[in-house]
């Protein structure tokens, strides 16, 4: 009778990690992807807590961390950061250890592992937090052909009560099973990312303005603006989802079409010509041509975020309804004196009014001209008098809203990153920082770490 059971819940589990497994090919961003493939590899083998590490080099960096036992406790963000915590991939380390056998690697007492082992358990992750690590499953993350992008590591499996149990054997051989698929959906978000991040680089080359870090950043406000937004707008769910997957690489293409604008307009010092103004606007409809024969969502919310990206909200942005091939009015679009009209208020998309104030905020608080602090609140308001005018109104409340997040998205991204850092690769800290980042970047991680704090300190 037991044994029906075992069986016929063994086979909803297998069940349940293969639809799990194929979910994770919807998803394009790497963010909310590690969050899912962590999720989901915790609730198959009901593991309290678990944490993603990625290889940079000769190190494995904490790149995401959760913890139902502290997220209860603080009752908010699902994500547990830490700071800069990084191990040498070398044997030492369960995590090191696995990274370099490819082996899943299972200890269900970690208090009990020999003193003669290759590995010891590292405490200071424990001490932090206050949060005994007893039982770990660690499972490489491989992609082919034999590359080691980090290991995924399940902590504390519970039982029924709540009490730690240990891994078995079916909870080794579905962990393996999952981590395949989400090793390879993991390898083609990165490369996603990093391709995106390198046309920034291009089209950096020719404007020292559009920085892979300015992409990034706009990229974070943009995602923070839709997701306050769209939630006072009650947008379902499911949509809100889908959104929020695209929506930090298609804000990042905002200036795709600069790469056809000569260097010598895109870096004039003072005002532009009619010409060079004609020339500098040009950017919207080569940007937009390239995404236009859409064959993706995606390339869709690329499309809609050029071709809106420098509309006002009173209507006089550019580059208004035209035709996007010949640049010309659409019909019944002409204005006084053949001028086309320029699209307004609500006709305009949701993510090109988000964008036009995440690309202006960001270009007014990067500004090298003013002290830091002086900049942020002189771009506010600045921000503030534009809305109704250039911005959307409510797309402002959302910026003044999430105003706190802001600053650390800018410290976040600083300008001198190197390339690298940002293309998909765990960025290493320069310096000691003030505060507590998450290093991975994670659009939740400096929540979450807020949130850590709170929960430990109180302890
Ligand atoms: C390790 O894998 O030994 C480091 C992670 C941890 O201590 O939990
Ligand atoms: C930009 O796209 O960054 C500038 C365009 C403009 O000056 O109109
Ligand atoms: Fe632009
Ligand atoms: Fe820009």
């Amino acid at each position: 009778m037991t044994d029906t059971c075992d069986l016929v819940s063994d086979i909803n589990r297998d069940r349940r990690a293969g639809r799990l497994a194929a979910a994770l090919n919807e998803l394009t961003d790497v963010d909310l992807l590690l969050e899912r493939v962590l999720s989901d590899a915790r609730a198959l083998v009901s593991a309290e807590a678990g944490s993603i590490y990625l290889r940079r080099g000769d190190t494995l960096v904490l790149a995401i961390s959760q913890n139902s036992y502290l997220e209860r406790i603080v009752m908010e963000a699902s994500d547990l950061p830490f700071l800069n915590y990084i191990l040498k991939l070398d044997r030492g380390s369960l995590a090191g250890y696995v990274a370099l056998e490819r082996k899943p690697l299972v200890v269900n007492n970690t208090m009990d592992i020999d003193l003669d082992a290759p590995f010891q358990h590292n405490t200071s992750i424990d001490n932090s937090t206050n949060y005994v690590c007893q039982s770990l499953m660690t499972l490489p993350l491989v992609c082919a052909p034999g590359e080691t992008m980090g290991v995924l590591q399940l902590i504390n499996p519970l039982d029924g009560e709540g009490h730690i149990k240990g891994f078995d054997e079916d909870d080794v051989a579905l962990g393996k099973f999952y981590v395949q698929s989400a090793s390879m959906a993991m390898e083609k978000a990165m490369m996603l990312r990093s391709m995106t991040i390198r046309s920034v680089e291009v089209i950096s080359s020719h404007d020292p303005q559009e920085t892979p870090a300015h992409a990034q950043r706009v990229a974070c406000v943009a995602t923070e603006l839709y997701e306050h937004w769209s939630a006072r707008r009650r947008v379902p769910t499911s949509e809100r989802f889908r959104i929020l997957d695209m929506l930090p690489l298609a804000a990042m293409l905002h200036d795709v079409g600069k790469m056809s604008i000569p260097g010598a307009v895109l870096t004039k010092p003072g005002r532009l010509d009619l010409n060079e103004r004609a020339l500098m606007e040009a950017h919207v409809l080569i940007g937009a041509r390239l995404f236009r024969k859409a064959r993706t969502p995606l390339d869709r919310l690329t499309f809609q975020i050029i071709l809106d990206h420098h509309e006002r909200w009173d209507g006089q942005g550019y580059p208004g309804w035209v035709d996007i091939d010949t640049g010309l009015p659409l019909p019944g679009r002409a204005g006084p004196g053949g001028r086309v009209q320029g699209k307004k208020g609500e006709d305009i998309s949701i993510y090109g009014r988000i964008l036009a104030v995440a690309d202006v905020y960001d270009a007014l608080v990067s500004r090298k001209t003013y002290k830091d602090s002086f900049d942020e609140s002189l771009s506010i308001q600045i921000m503030e008098q534009e809305s109704g005018h250039h911005f959307d109104p409510e797309v402002v409340e959302s910026l003044l809203a999430r105003r706190k997040v802001l600053r650390k998205i800018q410290d976040r991204f600083p300008d001198n990153l190197e390339t690298s850092d940002l293309a998909g690769e765990a960025p290493l800290a320069k310096a000691p920082v003030a505060y507590p980042v998450f290093i991975w970047p994670c659009r939740r991680g400096w929540r979450a770490m807020e949130t850590c704090q709170r929960a430990t300190s109180g302890r």
